[in-house]
């Protein structure tokens, strides 16, 4: 299949720190379908060659397994093109239907790796210019939005232009293989299906757990925070493929139905829950992996008395006949003890121990960084004395050493997707409203709170109230535990 993608922002960091390895990577694995052209399109003047040697410098940051050699570059670089375009001038997107038609491929695919709030006017241009064919696909990047209103008028204009079907959201955790593997776990076996639910289980945990700071996006992460950054949206994301009910097919309908069903199940926050059930944080100087490192306030383009939060620790539960009273906790901050995602599914203990010593009920790891992988906790026969006969054994499953040569990476992921037209890890936009309509209420409790968010030292794992909140319900989180 021929394919032209077109990366609006195309200098920017976005572009070279994600979607060029990724490409590359597609490429390098021949999963790139072969005759597709990569239009880089940005404000400046450059040529084509200009572009290329731009994109091979940027190489030299690449981890060095994911960079490619000079005669890999120069082969993967015919892609590539370069097209200067002022976004707000109508000929400029007819100089590109131009471009575009010469060779008519038969797949069109826009990616607005730019700032959000530009969406709005490329899409509203394309779809004058008639760039907006049945053979079009639009790709937007999150932010999408900062509140249920923004995102809906994004939306509104987006809609204007290309149907539900046309406009991919990305959200890149769902591009993430541990986020596979959950599906093919929860449904491609029939093991566990029947144990996911309340009866089995006491609670559920997702942590996205960063130890870099906000480097040099201090001010578009001040404007955001943690809530907008990963809750709305990655956090989320996550908690509806663990919740959602098995869907009737594997299209992508099928499941995004299932998982907006999820959101709308989520117990709604009101001020008062807001003040118990949810944590925010704000990082001080402190040290990470041995490194001193300054506070949020010290950063690069924060103000010094900014509010804003880089830790966000909630409690909620999803109100339906599964889940009720089943407390799920979400975790993800800025500068915390180490880079670790994960979920983690805690099994209620048995109901009658007959062992004496060691009790500890099951628990199932989804890991999603660094590695992903799988880990069920079990306990096993140690000893042979009653007292010490239990001991905690892990079986643990490392996809990497299971499947070496099949592992893709998220962007890449997502972008071969895009081309192909599959849209099942697509987020949306009913299911991204929704997300936003969640979030608000804490928004607005937040705007009303002059406490403002608790400090929590560089290299913890936040605010010790993040402890107090799971430890209120006589759980603790995995670290702890
Ligand atoms: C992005 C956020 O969406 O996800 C960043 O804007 C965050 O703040 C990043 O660092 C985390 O992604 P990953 O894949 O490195 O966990």
């Amino acid at each position: 299949m021929t394919f032209d993608l077109v990366l609006f922002g195309g200098t920017g960091d976005l572009t070279w720190r994600k979607l060029m390895p990724a490409l590359f990577q597609a490429w390098r694995h021949g999963k790139l379908p072969a005759g597709g052209r990569i239009l880089a399109v940005a404000r400046d003047e450059r040529s084509d060659d200009d572009y290329r040697a731009f994109i091979k410098d940027k190489f030299a940051e690449v981890e060095p397994a994911k960079r490619p050699t000079d005669e890999e570059f120069a082969r993967f670089a015919q892609l590539l093109h370069y097209k200067r375009m002022d976004l707000a001038q109508p000929e400029h997107y007819a100089g590109l239907k131009q471009w575009l038609d010469e060779r008519g491929a038969e797949c069109k695919v826009f990616f607005l790796a730019t700032s959000p709030h530009l969406f709005t006017q490329i899409c509203a241009q394309l779809g004058a210019a008639g760039l907006n064919g049945s053979d079009v696909r639009v790709v937007l990047e999150k932010p999408l939005g900062h509140d249920l209103a923004s995102a809906q008028e994004i939306n509104r204009v987006v809609r204007a232009s290309f149907s539900e079907e046309q406009a991919l959201r990305i959200d890149h955790y769902l591009g993430k293989p541990a986020v596979q593997n959950l599906t093919a776990l929860r449904f491609g076996n029939a093991l566990f299906e029947p144990l996911w639910r309340r009866e089995s289980i006491a609670n559920i945990q997702i942590t996205i757990a960063e130890a870099l700071g906000v480097g040099s996006r201090g001010d578009f992460y001040d404007r955001t925070g943690a809530l907008r950054d990963m809750v709305q949206n990655h956090a989320l994301q996550l908690l509806t493929m663990i919740a959602m009910e098995p869907p009737a097919t594997g299209d992508a309908d099928a499941i995004r139905d299932e998982k907006l069903k999820v959101l709308k199940s989520l117990k709604p926050f009101t001020a008062e829950s807001v003040a118990r059930d949810v944590v925010r944080g704000q990082y001080r100087a402190g040290t990470v992996e041995g490194q001193p490192v300054p506070g949020y306030l010290e950063e690069d383009k924060v103000p010094a008395d900014s509010r804003c939060e880089t830790f966000v620790a909630l409690r909620t539960e999803v109100q339906n006949w599964r889940w009720a009273g089943v407390p799920f906790y979400l975790r993800t901050g800025k500068r915390l003890a180490a880079r670790d995602a994960q979920i983690v599914v805690n099994f209620r203990p048995v109901p009658h121990p007959i062992f004496a010593g060691t009790t500890r009920a099951n628990q199932l790891v989804i890991k999603l960084q660094p590695e992903d992988g799988l880990e069920l906790h079990l306990l096993a026969a140690k000893g042979s004395a009653m007292n010490e006969m239990l001991a905690p054994v892990r079986l643990d499953l490392d996809f990497d050493k299971a499947f070496p040569a099949a592992r893709v990476g998220a962007y890449e992921r997502l972008l071969l997707d895009a081309i192909a037209g599959r849209l099942n890890l697509f987020v949306r936009s009913d299911e991204q409203e929704q997300a936003w309509r969640w979030v608000e209420p804490v928004l607005e409790a937040w705007r009303h709170d002059t406490a403002g968010p608790r400090p929590y030292a560089a290299g913890s794992w936040g605010p010790p109230a993040a402890s107090a909140l799971i430890a209120r319900d006589g759980f603790a989180w995995a670290e702890e535990d």
